[in-house]
């Protein structure tokens, strides 16, 4: 692995400094740390692969990837799914070209190989006349990567000794069912994920999303002098940074005085949600105007209130999004729409609206968190940035709010640095080889 310029000496020391709120500008753009992350990061940790309302029927299939591994994740005629390599076992040509489609079987077009949609080789030309039984297909089917699921997400390690993925989550589950428990048929995708390349670091986006608060009445102001937000300037930062500690994930809960609870949900999905979810989620959620957070590493969610008519409620969205790295300060965004399965058409339809106009591919507050980061991207990749390191102190000394119901290290005022320790000091676990 790579140490040409003392990256990897260097790795114990930014964890170090993680402790201490420092973390340094090059992991933000930079080739070697791109390539450790890959191996480290990426081939070990549980990473997201699709969510199952993607491929409800038998056959249907998407292609996604971990690190540079091209995956085709199909629902076999079981009704299982499996996630298999999207590599031909004979001499590795890609098997499925497109990104989501239906099929019982891959064949393969560079010599005809057959494969089922669940991996098993079922077809090799000149089968006798050729291998004469030196063939066993039980012996060439994909190679298979391993899944769990919670909630609906699916998700894959290539590491045969990663924790389930529950141990993993280690508790997340509490504030993922935000997003994924709307109502008690829980939620589902709307469409397939806008998708798109972005030249920014999937950390910075990591990063933004496990809860910053803080950029949000800079960065998006228009969006505040429009009414579009149900708060101001100066009440955004109320509300809690949740994290587990030692896990990496974390999230930003905005909390409006005020704000009536549930607001933005149909009644009828309130009342469910009363009832669906526990106490402690209740009375955490029904507070909640805004939840923006990651699932380490590279997973994230957003929900808020809104309208496309300023000064309106509107409905609840929720953005999903996955930041694939593609090279250092280079990432493919996916982003998808999700709503509660048990919503009307019409709720689903303007809940699509309102993510589309905010945080799909060409949502406004997207642009401007993507000019904001590819100017950091670009920053962060400079000569003499590989010097400088940026203050992660926010918030240090915050005790945690004894009141609150919710697991993990939880602090109030939500704007604080203590999910980005925690997730910095998560990524340089791995990183270091401790994970
Ligand atoms: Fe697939 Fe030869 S590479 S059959
Ligand atoms: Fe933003």
């Amino acid at each position: 692995q790579p140490t040409g310029t003392g990256v990897e000496a260097g790795l114990e020391g930014i964890r170090d400094g993680i402790a201490e709120g420092r973390f340094p500008a090059r992991v933000f753009n930079d080739q070697e740390i791109f390539d450790i992350e890959q191996h480290r990061v990426f081939s070990k940790a549980w990473c997201f692969l699709a969510h199952e309302s993607e491929i409800p029927n038998r056959g249907d299939y998407v292609t996604r990837y971990i690190a540079n591994n091209n995956l085709i994740v199909a629902r076999a005629e079981s009704g299982e799914i499996h996630a298999s390599l999207n590599m031909c076992r004979h001499r590795g040509n890609m098997m499925c070209k497109s990104e989501m489609g239906n099929a019982s079987h891959f064949r393969c077009s560079y010599h005809g190989w057959v494969y089922k949609n669940s991996g098993e080789l079922v077809g090799v030309p000149y089968m006798k006349e050729g291998y004469g039984g030196r063939i066993d297909k039980r012996d060439w089917g994909l190679v298979k990567v391993r899944t769990d699921t919670y909630a609906g997400l699916l998700f894959g390690t290539l590491d045969p000794d990663a924790p389930p993925l529950d141990e993993y989550l280690g508790g997340f589950q509490f504030y993922l069912d935000l997003y994924l428990k709307q109502g008690s048929s829980g939620s589902e995708v709307h469409g397939p994920p806008d998708h798109w390349v972005t030249e920014t670091d999937w950390k910075i986006a990591a990063e933004n999303f496990s809860g910053d608060g803080y950029h949000t009445p800079v960065a998006h102001q228009f969006g505040f002098n429009l009414g579009y937000f149900a708060s101001s300037g100066s009440t955004h930062g109320q509300g809690w940074a949740a994290s587990i500690p030692g896990k990496g994930h974390g999230i930003g809960l905005g909390h409006t005085p005020g704000f009536p609870p549930f607001a933005g949900f149909p009644e009828e999905l309130a009342e469910e949600m009363r009832h669906s979810l526990s106490p402690q989620q209740v009375e955490v959620f029904s507070q909640t105007r805004t939840a923006v957070g990651t699932v380490f590493p590279n997973l994230s969610f957003l929900m808020q209130p809104f309208s496309v008519i300023p000064g309106q409620t509107g409905v609840r969205f929720v953005t999903m999004r996955l930041y694939h790295p593609i090279g250092p300060g280079k990432t493919e965004m996916y982003s998808w729409c999700l709503v509660p399965k048990d919503a009307s058409e019409e709720y689903k339809r303007e809940a699509y609206r309102a993510y589309t106009l905010a945080f799909a591919q060409a949502g406004t507050f997207e642009q401007d968190d993507l000019e904001n980061w590819a100017r950091v991207t670009r920053s962060a990749g400079s000569t003499m940035a590989r010097n400088i390191e940026f203050p992660y102190v926010m918030g240090m000394e915050s005790p945690r709010d004894p009141d609150f119901p919710g697991p993990g290290h939880v602090v109030t005022p939500y704007v604080n640095d203590s999910n980005f320790r925690n997730l910095w000091s998560r990524w340089s676990d791995y990183m270091t080889g401790r994970v």
